[in-house]
């Protein structure tokens, strides 16, 4: 499939097919990919829970105040941040040329160690990414796909056994869908925004300015 179409087809499917199942081949293959996604110093600050175990689904439906989704996908996958993604740095430069290791270790030691807002902001950064070529990469397999951050965190990571370095990104809730299609949901115009060289500059072919008039809070 095109990227472009990919990327049209993409769309939040809310409703599933509970007898459709995924295989660890199937899942696999989808992660292969999922895990080229870009990450700050490519600690790589992800990890992944994938829930096909029905009993399982459906205390994550209870934990996600009743949505439907969770339950009859054929997937529920929990993308985590890792906080202390930057431990594995010694590993991830291990077979760094000469030189790059020496550099890198300390400087990534000196960005996340003793600083919970950034190993927080950075988890939840590249997980995010991650979450996103998990959605594409199963639109591009003919899966349906949903993102989800309505959940209680707490009960999730008590019902998925979470360790206390790990934070509840979001749910990657992937099936067939069960209903017809829905059209797109409403998205802002380009003209919008997209700003060209600073926010108050024009907008792509010469839009209007629509920030004029807004007062800075
Ligand atoms: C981080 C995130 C969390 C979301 N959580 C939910 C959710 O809990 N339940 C739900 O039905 N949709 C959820 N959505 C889907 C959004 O409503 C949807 O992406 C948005 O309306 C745009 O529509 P589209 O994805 O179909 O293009 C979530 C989306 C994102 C990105």
């Amino acid at each position: 499939m095109e990227f472009s179409e990919i990327v049209q087809r993409r769309y939040s499917v809310k409703s599933y097919d509970p007898e459709k199942t995924i295989s660890d081949a199937e899942l696999k293959e989808l992660f292969d990919e999922v895990v080229l996604s870009p990450s700050s110093f490519n600690l790589q600050h992800w990890t992944f829970v994938a829930v096909r175990d029905s009993a399982l689904k459906k205390q994550l439906k209870e934990a996600a105040w009743g949505q439907s989704q969770m339950e009859d996908c054929s997937v529920a996958i929990l993308v985590c941040g890792k906080l202390d993604a930057y431990r594995d740095a010694p590993k991830i430069y291990k077979e760094a040329p000469e030189g790059i290791q020496e550099k890198m270790l300390p400087m990534i030691q000196n960005f996340y160690e003793g600083k919970p807002q950034a190993q927080r902001d950075e988890a939840i950064r590249s997980a995010s990414l991650a979450a996103m070529t998990l959605m594409y990469g199963a639109t591009n397999r003919g899966w349906a796909t949903g993102p989800m951050i309505g959940f209680d965190p707490e009960a999730v990571a008590t019902i998925l056994k979470l360790t206390s370095n790990l934070i509840p990104v979001m749910f990657i809730v992937l099936g067939h869908q069960k209903d017809a299609p829905r059209p797109r949901s409403y998205r802002h115009p380009v003209e919008d925004v997209v700003r060209l060289n600073t926010l108050d500059g024009p907008g792509l072919n010469g839009a209007r300015n629509l920030l004029s008039g807004h007062q800075s809070p």
